[in-house]
């Protein structure tokens, strides 16, 4: 029997998705932009099921999870596909799960490929084109699945356009960025999962009293980390990642009941980060997604000595050195 064997990375938002128009129709309340990855990815496995149901494998486990976010992609695809077969689906991750490195971003895009290559039958982009299903269609249903998703469809830089309606956002890829080639060094402070999963925080974005001011820059700052990127302006892209990213966790922390992914290593972390820009000792920028961690956002030759000063003052259970990456793959297994 034939397997489909799906690559997907995850990706580092710049500008940050955070709270959503509607939660039913998966419709963002400001645009969004991220450095698709090349080294934490999600590697996904499908193939028909003998049985009647799905089941889900991670990592190397004996027996199915219950993960109902894979579920309801499955079911959603299937529906659409007018099909009435059952996928088993092995799934593992390079890097560790919900705690803020987007596996749900880089998890969902390899499944969505993935159910859509087993229901048709098809071994690659170009056999998936051919049948109507283009990136677009892909990236579209990845978003019902977990909206970070959208955007590791495509490789190098990635926007994801709210529209004025439902129905008129778009995921756009900016450029591929090989004249731009920026590093993620992703600091792992926790790797504990964490306690308010994003789908429930996303909602409470609404009762912080940031939020609204949030939403009312959040266009002209994309415009800005646009040009920024295009004029390859680092100095200029870096203090809005960072601005951006402390904005984002200032309306989680406000938000009614507050959250707080934040561990007290995360503040030092950022704080050292600044002093030793302040000091001009290296050239880097904090960003943080919905957990602990610090991403660090670097040119890719200064990597190395950062993560050597990082290593003599903190202590941390991995860093992943992770840097621009081109998209998924698929290939195929009898
Ligand atoms: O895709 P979700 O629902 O897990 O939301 C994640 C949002 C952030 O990672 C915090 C920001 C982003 O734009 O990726």
């Amino acid at each position: 029997m034939q397997t489909y064997i799906i690559t997907a990375p995850s990706n580092i938002a710049f500008l940050k998705y955070w709270g959503k128009q509607s939660r039913a129709l998966q419709w963002p309340s400001g645009n969004s932009l991220s450095m698709t990855l090349s080294k934490s990815m999600t590697t996904t496995e499908v193939k028909f099921s003998s049985d009647g149901f799905d089941k889900i494998y991670f990592d190397d486990e004996k027996s199915p999870t219950q993960d109902e976010k894979i579920l309801s992609q499955i079911k959603r695809i299937r529906q659409h596909l007018e099909s009435d077969k059952f996928l088993t689906i092995k799934t593992r991750n390079t890097f560790p799960s919900s705690c803020g490195i987007a596996s749900s971003a880089s998890g969902l895009c390899a499944v969505t490929i993935g159910a859509f290559c087993c229901f048709l039958g098809c071994g690659s982009f170009d056999e998936l084109e051919s049948k109507g299903v283009t990136k677009d269609v892909l990236s579209n249903f990845s978003r019902l699945g977990s909206g970070s998703a959208c955007r590791s469809m495509f490789g190098g830089y990635v926007s994801w356009y709210k529209g004025d309606s439902a129905k008129d956002q778009k995921v756009v890829r900016e450029c591929d960025g090989s004249e731009f080639k920026l590093a993620d060094l992703i600091f792992v402070l926790s790797s504990e999962k964490k306690l308010v999963g994003s789908t429930e925080a996303h909602d409470r974005a609404w009762s912080s009293p940031l939020f609204g001011p949030r939403l009312a820059i959040i266009e002209e700052r994309h415009k800005q980390m646009l040009k920024a990127i295009h004029d390859k302006n680092f100095s200029q892209l870096g203090h809005l990642l960072e601005l951006d990213a402390l904005e984002m966790h200032a309306v989680i922390m406000t938000s009614k009941p507050p959250i707080n992914y934040w561990d007290k290593n995360t503040a030092n972390f950022v704080r050292w980060i600044r002093e030793k820009r302040g000091e001009g000792t290296f050239e880097a920028y904090a960003t943080i997604d919905a957990g602990p961690n610090v991403h660090v956002i670097c040119k890719p030759e200064d990597g190395a000595k950062i993560i050597e000063e990082a290593k003599q003052r903190f202590s941390f259970e991995t860093v992943i050195s992770d840097e621009l990456g081109d998209g998924p793959s698929i290939t195929t297994k009898n």
